[in-house]
């Protein structure tokens, strides 16, 4: 967080105004592209309305944005580092020209390189695919849009389900460089302790007695906490 903060403050000083996506890892089932329906997506009832080519506001970029840039010390309500608030709609579309990938800031400043980059080392980069997903939504128009029926609750494998939504909605908050609450989600060995000492299903499910989780994003659909569940009642298994 300090290093985030010393970087932040060279930036501005830099004259570089402009904006800092502090941001990084997602993928949304399947594969990190537009919800292609791979993973937790795939048609199970009749009220899927998630286009495989379009990227969702609502359902892949909000939550990439949630768990990469709007954490405390970055771009959240509070702190917004550099003057920039990332928490809604609204704010984050001043950052992008419609339409328009490579000539909005939101995106130029993730596909820097080096410690120019957000989010800035030592947080991981965002991936090739979630470039592209940050990329394609804009060029579709970076709509205001969400879709409803991308998850099946019979799929509940860890790479299958749980790895994508902890990817796209927890690891940025979670991972070996930003443990939040000394937590990593972000890869199968130490999601399987917070699986097992029940924290995991505690805090996705608002249970009380644990933190609610995603922290300060939206809660995670029915469908995806029981993917969790089921995952978990399975045997917590790297499937
Ligand atoms: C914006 C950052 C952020 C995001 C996104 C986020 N977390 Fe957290 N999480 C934290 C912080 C900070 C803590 C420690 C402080 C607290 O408990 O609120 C925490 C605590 C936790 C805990 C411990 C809860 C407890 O009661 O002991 C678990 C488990 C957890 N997170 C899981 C998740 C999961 C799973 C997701 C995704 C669905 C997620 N988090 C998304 C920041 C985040």
């Amino acid at each position: 967080m300090k290093k985030k903060f010393i970087y932040v403050f060279a930036v501005l000083a830099a004259g570089l105004i402009v904006l800092n996506a502090c941001r990084h890892e997602i993928l949304h089932p399947g594969n990190g592209g537009s919800g292609t329906g791979g993973g937790t997506g795939g048609g199970t009832g009749s009220t899927n309305t998630c286009s495989p080519d379009t990227v969702y506001f609502v359902n892949d970029i909000m939550p990439l944005i949630s768990s990469n840039c709007t954490m405390s010390g970055c771009h959240d309500a509070i702190t917004h580092a550099e003057g920039v608030n990332l928490t809604s709609y609204d704010r984050i579309v001043r950052y992008v020209s419609p339409g328009n990938a490579s000539g909005s800031k939101l995106y130029k400043e993730i596909i820097k390189t080096g410690n120019d980059r957000m989010p800035p080392p030592p947080m991981p980069a965002f991936t090739a695919a979630q470039k592209a997903l940050l990329q394609k939504w804009i060029n579709q128009g970076a709509k205001n849009n969400s879709c409803v029926g991308r998850c099946d609750t019979a799929v509940f494998t860890y790479s299958g389900a749980i790895k994508p939504i902890m990817d796209a909605k927890c690891a940025g908050c979670h991972n070996p460089n930003n443990l939040g609450g000394n937590i990593d989600v972000s890869t199968y060995n130490p999601l399987k302790t917070v699986a097992l000492n029940g924290k995991l299903y505690g805090s996705v499910a608002h249970q009380l007695g644990y933190s609610p989780m995603p922290k300060g994003a939206a809660k995670l659909s029915d469908c995806e906490i029981t993917q969790i569940q089921k995952w978990i009642a399975a045997g917590t298994l790297n499937n």
